[in-house]
């Protein structure tokens, strides 16, 4: 695969290994991503879609160089992530940032909203007076008037606070922001609002997302790409409107079958999968056990197909 100019980020074979368990002689670990491969085109949201603990946040954490990768490459605009200079480090820094779940914990609770946002540009060293402009510029550009800036985290809602949070990410004006699970801690009702807020972002300011979410209709909302990760792996990758209404892969069929149409709030989270009583195999695809259609040949790594301008990682379909 050639690194295209086109894509913003572009991520090959990457994984990574945490350290579970350290005894004298040995070492165990356990694979969190394992050979993922993915782009981002300039001004695209793709959305990461999985059940907990497949792997989601140690992607985003990965292409931001938050924690190491063990291998496989990452480019950002064409460059290799780790072959940096120090001024390119720097301006990777500038041009990406990140949005975390819940925002009680991700705000420092003893600085006011105002040094929230004026922490990244003293950072980077934008002068005072230019500091003050995009604090309140961006307060506004994140839905919340100047009052907020007075504020602690503590006085404000939920919702309010993501606002806070998105509003330091956009602030340096970033190329591409990882928003992990943004709206998973508020309540439907906020969650529409801050998906709204995200869309209209990334229009405005022609910010590419990863947008990470356990919930497949969220993703849906506002992804233009979805990848369907299971057990560190990428199951599917392709249209969103074509992963939800089509899904090839039978994992992704059995997340879309598990939604009830009508009522969104009333739709099952993706952790329910009927239950398949295969035997747990290793080196074949991760879906084996759990998979309805799963025959011999699923004991080896299935290899990526593209069908109808999708990636497809399944020896069957
Ligand atoms: N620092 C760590 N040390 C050991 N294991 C870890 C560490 N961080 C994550 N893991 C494990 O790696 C796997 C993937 O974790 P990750 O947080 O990326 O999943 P996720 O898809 O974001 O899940 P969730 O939806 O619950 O946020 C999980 O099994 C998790 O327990
Ligand atoms: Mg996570």
């Amino acid at each position: 695969m050639e690194v295209s100019s086109k894509n913003l980020l572009e991520v090959k074979n990457l994984s990574k290994r945490y350290l579970i368990k350290k005894q004298l002689f040995k070492k165990e670990f356990f694979s969190a991503v394992d050979k993922v491969s993915f782009y981002i085109k300039t001004h695209e949201t793709v959305g990461l879609v999985g059940e907990s603990g497949s792997g989601k946040s140690t992607i985003g954490k990965l292409i931001l160089k938050l924690i190491p990768k063990d291998e496989g490459e990452i480019y950002f605009k064409g460059k290799e992530i780790y072959s940096f200079s120090k001024e390119e480090e720097k301006k990777f820094r500038r041009e990406t940032s990140i949005v975390f779940q819940d925002p009680r914990t991700s705000l420092n609770p003893r600085f006011k909203i105002y040094e929230i946002l004026e922490e990244p540009l003293i950072v980077h060293k934008i002068p005072k007076e230019e500091r003050k402009k995009r604090v309140v510029q961006t307060i506004k550009d994140a839905g919340l008037d100047e009052t907020f800036l007075d504020r602690y985290p503590s006085d404000l809602s939920g919702g309010q606070r993501q606002r806070v949070a998105i509003a330091r990410a956009i602030i340096l004006e970033p190329d591409l922001i990882v928003a992990d699970e943004p709206t998973s801690a508020l309540d439907v009702s906020v969650q529409l609002q801050i998906i709204n807020l995200i869309n209209r972002l990334k229009k405005e300011k022609k910010i590419s997302f990863l947008f990470i979410s356990h919930d497949l209709n969220v993703v849906g909302l506002l992804s233009e790409r979805i990848i369907v990760l299971y057990k560190g792996k990428i199951m599917e990758a392709g249209d969103g409107k074509k992963v939800i209404k089509n899904p090839l892969h039978p994992y992704t069929k059995l997340l879309i079958s598990s939604l009830p149409p009508d009522h969104p709030s009333k739709r099952k989270k993706l952790d329910y999968i009927p239950e398949v009583y295969r035997e747990e195999i290793k080196g074949g695809c991760v879906f084996y056990s759990r998979c309805p259609i799963a025959q011999d040949i699923c004991k080896k790594e299935p290899p990526v197909k593209t069908i109808d301008n999708r990636e497809v990682y399944c020896h069957i379909v």
